[in-house]
This record gives structure tokens, C-alpha cells and sequence, in this order.
């Protein structure tokens, strides 16, 4: 798929450059909530990877607790791994790239009280905002639209991305599946912060980051969660998505 530039606009066009997206290596991840299974997960597989990560917590002994865990399990595999924790203040403010990874009950509070931590900085928001009856998993409605759109709403010095909804924390706690068969959509306003993003799914063998359009259909996104739940419970497993016909 692609588009031409047509006439005067062409020459703007031709001239405007993206801004770089630095390499990830020189930077530091931060994981709100990272005690629970998903922010683990996911650090774990970046500490992995060699990247830099800080667990955060609501209690600075928790994430140190967490964060101890994590580096003995990575540097098993990776003896560079880097794995350090912080309360969640202190895990913003030490963090280049900024993962939310709480409960839906806890967005709102959390991130209005780390606005100034966060500013200028990458967020990326996984919260799915779901309920559970007898009939199973269903996507709760958001007077924002999404978990991300309230994150970017609160946060509007942030660069706020939305990413990792449909990883099972599961499969990434078990460093025995070397590779992760999964799409991450990465949705956001800002194109070097999706890049970025993009980029940061790619670090995880088999994972690969696609871009998947603004925040105002991170809803969607969220809601499939509930389709994906529903699968595993069925299928026994832990399912993920791919898109096909990608260049
Ligand atoms: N689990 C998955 O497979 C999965 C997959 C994709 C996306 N997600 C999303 O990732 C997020 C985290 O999932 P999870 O399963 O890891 O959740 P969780 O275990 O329920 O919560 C993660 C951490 O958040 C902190 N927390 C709990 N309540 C909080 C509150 N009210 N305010 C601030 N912090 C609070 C806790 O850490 P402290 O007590 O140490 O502060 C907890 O360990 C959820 O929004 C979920 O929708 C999960």
C-alpha cells in the first residue's frame, strides 16, 4: 500500500525529515506496577534482551523484592542483564521509556500523580479495561474512549503510546519459550514514539512491533482482550494475533 504526493505539496514533502529514534540500548524502561505478572513479563524479556529496566511499585521494598527476582532469572541467560527497583515516583523519574502496567482501577490515580515525572517522555499504556460476569470477559466502557486516550489526557506533556495488550504474561514469564509468536499493535498521535515502540516489541524473540493508527482506536484494541480471553479459555492456550500480507 501507498500514496503519491501531488503538486506544490511535494517539494514540503520531500524536505521534511523524521526525527532518529535512538537506539534503545542507551535508555532506561520503567515498568509502573512491575511486581504484577504483565510488567514482569515484559521486563523480564527486556532485561533479557539487554536493555536497562526499573521496576516500579507502589512500595519501593516490593519493587526491589521484584527486581532482585528478575535479574537472577535474566542474567541466567543474559549476564549483563540490568534489573533495578524504585517506587513508582522514582521509577518515572529514572526512565526514558515509560510502561503502565496496573490495574484499570488504578489508571487514572497513578498517572495524575506522576504527570510530572512523565512529561516529555515515551508512555506506553497496556492496561485493558475489562470486566468478568458468567458469560465471561467484556471490554468496560471508558468515558475517554480507551485506557490509552485517558492516559494521553492526563499526561499531555507525555508522548503516549498505547502496546503489549495481547501478550500473555504467561508465555513471557516462561524463558523456555525462546520465541513469542505475536503482532504488538503499537498505536499513537507521534510517529518516532511508535517507532520507538515498535522497536522495543522487536527486542523480543519472535515479537514484532506493528504500527497500528492513532489513539482514538486504541478501544478496539483494548476490547479484543476480551475475544483473546475468551479463546485461551476455550482452547486451553495463550493466544496471540498476527497480521498477514505485511511488507
Ligand atoms: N496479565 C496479562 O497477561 C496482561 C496482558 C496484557 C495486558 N495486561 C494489562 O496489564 C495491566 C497489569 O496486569 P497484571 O496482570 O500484571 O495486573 P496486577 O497484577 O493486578 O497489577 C499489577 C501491579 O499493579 C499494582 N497495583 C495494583 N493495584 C493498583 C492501584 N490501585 N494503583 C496502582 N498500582 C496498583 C500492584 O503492584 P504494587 O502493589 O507493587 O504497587 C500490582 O502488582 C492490566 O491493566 C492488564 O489489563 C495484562
Amino acid at each position: 500500500m501507498g500514496f503519491k504526493v501531488m503538486g506544490a505539496n511535494r517539494h514540503l514533502e520531500d524536505t521534511v525529515t523524521e526525527p532518529a529514534v535512538p537506539d534503545l540500548a542507551s535508555l532506561t524502561i520503567g515498568v509502573l506496577g512491575g511486581t504484577g505478572p504483565q510488567g514482569k513479563g515484559l521486563a523480564l524479556r527486556w532485561a533479557v534482551a539487554g536493555l536497562r529496566v526499573v521496576i516500579g511499585s507502589r512500595s519501593a521494598e516490593r519493587a526491589e523484592k521484584a527486581a532482585a527476582e528478575l535479574a537472577e532469572l535474566a542474567v541466567s541467560v543474559n549476564p549483563s542483564a540490568e534489573v533495578s527497583g524504585a517506587d513508582n515516583h522514582g521509577c518515572a523519574a529514572a526512565a526514558d521509556l515509560v510502561l503502565v502496567a496496573v490495574p484499570w482501577d488504578g489508571h487514572d490515580a497513578l498517572l495524575t500523580s506522576l504527570r510530572e515525572q512523565l512529561a516529555g517522555k515515551i508512555v506506553i499504556d497496556c492496561v485493558n479495561p475489562l470486566g468478568f460476569d458468567k458469560q465471561g470477559p467484556f471490554p468496560l466502557r471508558v468515558a475517554e474512549g480507551s485506557a490509552a486516550q485517558q492516559a494521553a489526557a492526563l499526561l499531555p506533556e507525555s508522548r503516549v503510546t498505547a502496546a503489549f495488550h495481547h501478550v500473555s504474561a504467561v508465555t513471557l514469564a516462561d524463558l523456555s519459550v525462546p520465541k513469542i509468536d505475536l503482532d504488538v499493535l503499537v498505536l499513537g498521535e507521534d510517529r518516532a514514539a511508535t517507532d520507538q515502540v515498535r522497536a522495543l516489541a522487536d527486542t523480543i524473540p519472535g515479537v514484532r512491533g506493528v504500527y497500528g493508527g492513532r489513539l482514538r482506536n486504541a478501544g478496539q484494541v483494548e476490547a479484543l482482550t476480551a475475544n483473546l480471553i475468551a479463546i485461551n479459555r476455550r482452547y486451553k492456550t495463550h493466544a496471540g494475533i498476527r497480521i498477514t500480507d505485511l511488507p
